[in-house]
């Protein structure tokens, strides 16, 4: 079978990407630029380490690696995201033909990709912009990949892809075509959106446990083990197995530093929703977690002015059902919220996105992978435009699990503990179920100082009105 690809950027993804590929019998040739430091080119070694069990050719010349490229050629990318992939993009464009495909495989913004798509497609070079997911693991064994671009290009390339992809419950690749120019990397973006909702909630439940109720890790883990038996999330899974690892005679997540680092696709999501202008609570609300906390120093010297102390203030025993029933809940808004951007987007931008079948390829291989996640395949085939609120399953269990949700949100303030994605999800609840929202007010206060007018509820919409506000 005429299955061909070459591989630019030999880092951590494109290496275990590169096996992958080999793996399933895809003829595959890499290319890693020459560097001057290295006594071993980073492309020769790496075919020479696995030349027992795979046949790699390798090139450190752009030009020849090209032209050894059978046509019309597929190269994906794997460099870091930014300015390197239009380097790589511009040294590579002399020696391409007509019809020659360039898929990015990294975390490049959205924009970006369709900036570069356009650019290329004048040029006769076809352009997908793919997010894979799973690190280096899933990279590996099967990654989930979000490949958008040109129709033509995902019907002559896709089945490669979708060759090294992780397989859904059915046995069918995650991964499809997710739409045009930058729909794939809106759609990967959005997964790390999500990914670092899903991350905060976890971390603020394990900080509320571990001080507030004075829990060693050992029994944060076993209680999060038991959680996982419905969530069945990676991101829960892969906590149980932190909060269990020891290293001498303490554990060692006691010893990691309380400050978070971020490579920059959560915050796009919420640049993205402000674009929009639609709500992005949780997703915001974990990005700004991870910003205060790298003010390791500020938070320290807050903390004495304050006279703050870690105090026990309750007893996990008796809060464990309602911090389940929360977190449940919590982890549902946040998808939900996330599906919604998803559905504005593709509304806006004329993506014709298929919500349920991103679902179904972010079952497996990705790091939001989770029980949920099958289920929000039916849920959205079900209702395509519904935000998944609204679908009468969520309806009944976030009915059942509200007064846990708000409950355990206003127990940890209390005791001193700040639930920033929780309290998102418990606000965007009641925002989003309030038939009078607050906002009679902004407008008044709007019309007020600026007259800048108001709608009645008395008149239809789209009518206008000023009042004169003072008497004089
Ligand atoms: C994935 C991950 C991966 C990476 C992100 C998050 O889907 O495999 O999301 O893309 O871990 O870059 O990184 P930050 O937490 O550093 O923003």
């Amino acid at each position: 079978e005429d299955a061909h690809m070459g591989l630019v950027g030999l880092g951590v993804m494109g290496k275990s990407l590169a096996l992958n590929f080999a793996s399933k019998g895809i003829d595959i040739t890499v290319f890693n630029r020459h560097v001057e430091e290295l006594e071993v080119d980073i492309a020769k070694k790496f075919a020479e380490e696995n030349k027992l069990v795979y046949e790699f050719p390798w090139f450190d010349n752009l030009e020849k690696f090209v032209k050894s490229l059978e046509r019309p050629r597929n190269i994906i990318l794997m460099v870091n995201a930014g300015p390197a992939v239009d380097m790589v993009i511009e040294s590579l464009l002399p020696f391409l033909d007509k019809d020659d495909l360039i898929i990015d495989g990294g975390n490049s913004h959205y924009k970006e990709t369709v900036r570069r798509e356009g650019l290329l497609k004048e040029k006769g070079i076809f352009f997908m912009g793919a997010g894979i997911s799973g690190g280096e693991e899933g990279a590996l064994k099967g990654p989930s990949i979000m490949p958008g671009g040109p129709k033509e290009a995902y019907d002559r390339a896709g089945k490669i892809l979708e060759r090294i992809a992780a397989k859904d419950r059915n046995g069918n690749p995650c991964c499809t075509h997710v739409g045009p120019d930058g729909a794939g990397h809106f759609v990967k973006m959005l997964h790390n959106g999500i990914e670092y909702g899903e991350m905060q909630l976890i971390a603020e439940t394990y900080h509320f446990l571990r001080f507030g109720t004075n829990a060693a890790p050992q029994e944060i883990a076993d209680l999060f083990e038991e959680w996982n038996k419905d969530m069945k999330s990676f991101l829960l899974e892969i906590s149980v197995e932190i909060l269990r690892k020891k290293e001498n005679d303490g554990f060692i997540i006691d010893q990691i530093l309380d400050a978070a680092k971020q490579k920059g696709t959560g915050g796009w999501s919420t640049n993205a929703a402000l674009e929009l202008g639609v709500p992005l609570d949780t997703i915001t609300a974990a990005v700004l977690a991870r910003n205060i906390s790298g003010k390791k120093q500020d938070r320290v010297s807050a903390m004495k002015a304050y006279n703050r102390e870690n105090k026990r203030t309750a007893d996990l025993k008796e809060i464990s059902d309602d911090l389940f029933k929360a977190y449940k809940a919590g982890s549902i808004i946040n998808h939900a919220i996330g599906f919604d951007l998803l559905l504005e987007a593709s509304k806006s931008y004329d993506w014709n996105l298929n919500l349920s079948e991103i679902a179904r390829i972010w079952t497996n291989g990705c790091i939001i992978r989770s029980s949920f996640m099958e289920d929000l395949i039916d849920i959205l085939k079900d209702k395509p435009s519904e935000n998944v609120l609204m679908h009468s399953e969520i309806i009944s269990l976030i009915k059942n699990s509200e007064s846990a949700l708000t409950g355990i949100v206003g127990q940890a303030l209390k005791a001193g503990y700040p639930m920033p994605v929780l309290s998102s999800a418990a606000n965007y609840l009641l925002s989003f179920t309030s038939g009078q929202s607050s906002a009679n007010m902004i407008q008044a206060q709007r019309d007020f100082f600026g007259a800048h007018t108001y709608e009645r509820t008395d008149k239809p919409r789209g009518e206008f009105f000023h009042t004169q506000w003072l008497d004089n």
